[in-house]
């Protein structure tokens, strides 16, 4: 029997082996709290604030305010230089509204974060395997849905799409294919079939034509009027009201689904680009949007998958990231698995090419051409 002192150490273990854990877990909560009173913008820049003008300016309860900034403090999140007052961290400033800290966070804590905490459900409802459709997904429980495709969910709603939407702009700019895929072989068919305008690239899945953008100003030899930006007709829309910049005006945006048959106007372009879309989803809709494009393609047509891969080195961020698109039923992977998916849907893989810039945000392009 193990003597009392000895079975107060191992709960002492105990409680300090999920301490780390649970203190992350409140840790990214009250952040967010934070994000979304405003409580990080409140703080001066320099200096500091009393702890009641703080909760005062952000219409919270001095009560509560006081528990919040005083877990803050222990974790290092914010400084108390002295006894009711509390000032920024250069870890706090970077949960400002509008940086993309901030952001990142909002949408990992509605779409992953809650989600993580309805995996187990997920599980004992669907059995031990990865979701196999966007309709049953963790992050369906999570918004209270038990049969809902994972886009609509986050779509529909305005505070959870805002978040999506935000962090995936501020750090859209990080996949400029730039010095890693070179469109230069669009030149010659472009000027060949100058009458017949068909499109020279379509960015299907292309959100706010971030991609796009930085495809035209990087290669201005093709005309901005023969891109096309295809995305859910809500998104659409959305960029059509907020995000119209001047190379954007003159590109035909395109409302509909990837997994319908694509419309008329996107039939038979040079390149059909994928960015980011498809570690949103199973095996069986990759192949699904595959196969709709392959109908429309043209023997010389592309399709470009611009992902970030699976690293076979394990890197924690890559392989964190896997298990949260497990979440939305999504999930990385590698060249091989991307080639295999393709392959079945009329493709084959014409190239890789990467670009290695640090331990999580490496992508790939791959290439593929019809089969
Ligand atoms: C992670 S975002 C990537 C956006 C953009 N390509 C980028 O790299 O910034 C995935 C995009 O796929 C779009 N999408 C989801 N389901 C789609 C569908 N069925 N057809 C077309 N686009 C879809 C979403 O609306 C969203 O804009």
């Amino acid at each position: 029997m193990a003597t009392k002192a000895e079975a107060r150490a191992r709960i002492q273990e105990a409680y300090h082996d999920i301490g780390g854990p649970v203190f992350s877990a409140a840790e990214f909560t009250f952040t967010k709290v934070f994000i979304d009173y405003k409580g990080w913008d409140a703080i001066p820049d320099e200096g500091d604030i009393a702890i009641s003008e703080l909760a005062e300016k952000i219409a919270g309860s001095q009560e509560l305010v006081d528990r919040i900034v005083t877990f803050f403090f222990a974790a290092k999140t914010l400084a108390n230089p002295a006894p009711g007052r509390v000032a920024h961290t250069e870890k706090s400033r970077a949960y400002k509204s509008d940086q993309p800290t901030a952001w990142l966070y909002v949408h990992m804590f509605n779409n992953v974060f809650r989600s993580f905490a309805q995996v187990p459900t997920f599980f004992a409802k669907h059995g031990l395997s990865s979701p196999e459709s966007v309709n049953f997904t963790p992050l369906g429980l999570a918004h209270g849905y038990e049969d809902k495709p994972a886009y609509e969910i986050i779509v529909a709603d305005k505070a959870v799409h805002k978040g999506f939407n935000e962090a995936l702009r501020s750090i859209g700019g990080m996949y400029s294919l730039r010095g890693v895929y070179d469109f230069g072989w669009l030149r010659e068919p472009l000027a060949a079939e100058n009458e017949s305008q068909r499109p020279a690239l379509v960015d299907v899945g292309g959100s706010h034509g971030l991609a796009l953008c930085d495809a035209v100003r990087n290669n201005r030899f093709i005309p901005a009027e023969r891109m096309v930006l295809f995305d859910l007709p809500q998104v659409i829309e959305n960029t059509k009201k907020n995000h119209l910049n001047e190379d954007l005006q003159k590109m035909q945006l395109v409302g509909g689904s990837m997994f319908e048959p694509l419309p008329e106007p996107i039939h038979g372009a040079l390149i059909y680009q994928f960015r980011r879309v498809f570690n949103d989803f199973p095996d069986q809709d990759v192949v699904r949007a595959l196969r709709n494009v392959r109908k429309v393609a043209a023997p010389d047509t592309r399709v470009l998958v611009i992902e970030e891969l699976l690293s076979e080195k394990r890197l924690p961020m890559n392989v964190v990231l896997d298990v949260c698109l497990l979440c939305a039923a999504g999930r990385r992977r590698n060249a091989a698995m991307y080639s295999k998916l393709a392959e079945s849907a009329g493709f084959r893989l014409n190239g890789e090419f990467q670009h290695v810039n640090s331990q999580f945000d490496d992508f790939s392009v791959l290439e593929f051409v019809v089969t």
